[in-house]
């Protein structure tokens, strides 16, 4: 597959590349889930963030971060005194990718080669938005911004400059969901966002 790159149209317009990024084809995920999940929010805001890729609820609603780990990052934005209405929400990757089992469908993780395909897109949001602050959720995220050495263990939850961007990377909310001390997890996520929102 070609990745997304001849899929994107030369432009700062998010409307316009929201349209287009339904008809990408840039690599196989497109084939098996419903529906591209664009970014959403202001298109100036400050903060832009990032996850890895849609879910099965995301999926079938069209909209990012609707789910359970949608559900724990607004009680984190919260608890850090970030507004979610001000931030524009995306994903590493637009498109599910899962394994069915019955009639569930089981996230599997993103590939390198899925991450670079999508790329094109996430770098024309940054481009349209121009934000003063990247927060990456997850390795996946951080690895598509600041490539693939970077360690969200050793990295995590410090400004960092890349590229003309200022951005920051903490653990992705559905691993904080899954950590065998969630409580420790939840307020490390938080401590996380309380910096990013400083760093504003
Ligand atoms: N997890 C993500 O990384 N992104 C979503 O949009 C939903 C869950
Ligand atoms: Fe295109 Fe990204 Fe979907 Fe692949 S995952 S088809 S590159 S939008």
């Amino acid at each position: 597959a070609p990745g997304a790159a001849e899929f994107v149209p030369d432009t700062t317009d998010l409307a316009r590349l929201r349209e287009a990024a339904c008809g990408c084809h840039g690599c196989d995920l497109y084939k098996h889930a419903n529906r591209t999940v664009f970014g959403e929010g202001p298109p100036h805001a400050p903060m832009v963030m990032i996850g890895e890729q849609p879910g099965d609820r995301e999926d079938l609603a069209g909209h990012p971060f609707v789910g359970p780990a949608g559900a724990l990052l607004n009680r984190a934005l919260a608890d850090a005194g970030i507004d979610r209405d001000a931030v524009y929400l995306t994903n590493a990757v637009k498109h599910f990718k899962f394994t069915e089992r019955g009639k569930r469908r089981i996230h599997q993780k993103p590939g390198r080669t899925e991450i670079v395909a999508c790329t094109p897109w996430l770098t024309a949001e940054l481009d349209a938005i121009r934000p003063q602050l990247v927060v990456c959720l997850g390795a996946v995220a951080a690895q598509a911004v600041f490539g693939p050495d970077f360690r969200i263990t050793r990295d995590r939850g410090r400004l960092i400059a890349h590229d003309d961007l200022r951005a920051l990377a903490t653990i992705h909310p559905a691993a904080a969901l899954r950590a065998p001390d969630r409580a420790e997890a939840y307020d490390g996520l938080v401590a996380d966002l309380t910096e990013a929102a400083t760093a504003l």
